[in-house]
């Protein structure tokens, strides 16, 4: 596996607080998605840490396309 599965074909809206570290899906494997749960294990692709720097809710990546990681940067139009 090199490429990424894609999870979804739209972002994922995560409530995040400040100073908390969330681990993004990379592999598109997790069944938390768009949040890391381990299943990557034996792929090539590894989570990505996401530190929020404000309580807020973020649009993370479904579908593991996106250029500016974890955010969604609408590469899931385009699929
Ligand atoms: Fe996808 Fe961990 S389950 S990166």
């Amino acid at each position: 596996m090199t490429s990424p599965v894609i999870a979804r074909k739209e972002p994922v809206p995560v409530p995040v607080e400040a100073g908390k570290d969330y681990w993004w899906c990379a592999c598109g494997l997790s069944k938390k998605q768009p949040l890391c749960d381990g299943s990557h294990k034996g792929t090539a692709h590894e989570p990505m840490a996401y530190k929020a720097t404000e309580t807020t809710t973020v649009e993370l990546c479904g579908c593991k396309q996106t250029a500016t990681k974890p955010i969604c940067d609408g590469s899931h139009e385009n699929l």
